[in-house]
């Protein structure tokens, strides 16, 4: 693919199969206020978590050629089964492209938790992907992992519902039997998730340590920028809100979060479908 010159105005381009990479959009917005963001949410094939990696890999391939075409200077692959099913794929298949990717955060895991019982809340693709046993092989010799598929969450998210008592009801069902095995840290390994983050510290208690890697991504993402000098360090930023839904679907599914982001019908801020 052809790519025109890029300059510090491009946007970043961030995809996840929904709603959830906003969790981490919020981040790179709050870490790089100047920054123009391009988000995509693949809502008309949410979820991601229960397809095959292979599946995940095109999806994803697809979409970045989307953000490309748009000209994205960089892009955020916010959503961990599609980084475990495919960035080291579209790595290779745009090799002048940076990206940044997610993976479950077992390393600061491992140092946080007090009595070496991790519980990992992902999707199960996640799971089943290369990443993930490499990352327990490398940083979790010293410690017990305990893999969490918290099937309903994403829908529960996608659907507005974060804040309900279904959203409480479903993190219990999850999170009790963790809890019950030992686990004193729990990792967020799924961009929904810490959209029930409250939720969660509810039900397992003030001793649970929760670790959200969104920080941590828009840091990689600013380092990122800084060594291509891509860096935007000034002007009003403008943010897109792509899906490959429907626009009442999308809106729907916004009305359910709290983000700073979205507050008070900010200006700069726009939802759309894809063309
Ligand atoms: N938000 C995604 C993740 O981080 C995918 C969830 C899904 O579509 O199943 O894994």
């Amino acid at each position: 693919m052809q790519r025109i010159a890029l300059n510090s105005n491009a946007p970043i381009g961030v995809f996840d199969s929904g709603i959830g990479g906003l969790s981490i959009l919020q981040a790179i917005h709050t870490e790089l206020p100047h920054e123009n963001l391009l988000y995509f949410a693949d809502q008309a094939r949410v979820p991601y978590g229960p397809r095959t990696l292979e599946e995940v890999r095109s999806f994803s391939e697809d979409i970045t050629r989307y953000l490309l075409s748009h000209n994205a200077k960089l892009i955020v692959v916010a959503c961990n089964t599609a980084s475990a099913a495919a960035l080291h794929h579209l790595r290779e298949r745009f090799p002048t492209v940076p990206f940044v990717g997610m993976e479950p955060a077992i390393k600061p895991a491992a140092k946080a938790s007090q009595n070496g019982i991790v519980g990992v809340l992902a999707t199960q693709a996640t799971f089943q992907g290369e990443l993930f046993a490499n990352l327990v092989d490398r940083y979790a010799q010293d410690v017990e992992i305990l893999p969490r598929v918290c099937r309903s969450w994403v829908n529960v998210v996608e659907t507005g519902n974060a804040k309900t008592a279904t959203a409480t009801q479903e993190v219990r069902r999850h999170i009790n039997p963790v809890l019950a095995q030992g686990a004193d840290t729990l990792v967020l390994g799924c961009t929904h998730y810490p959209f029930l983050k409250d939720k969660i510290q509810e039900v397992a208690g003030g001793k649970v340590t929760i670790i959200d890697p969104s920080p941590a991504i828009a840091r990689q993402t600013r380092r990122m920028l800084a060594k291509h000098a891509l860096l935007r360090k000034n002007g009003a930023p403008q943010i897109d809100i792509i899906t490959s839904g429907t626009l009442a679907q999308l809106k729907a599914s916004l009305s359910g979060l709290t983000l700073p982001m979205l507050d008070n019908n900010k200006d700069f801020l726009k939802v759309g479908r894809r063309e």
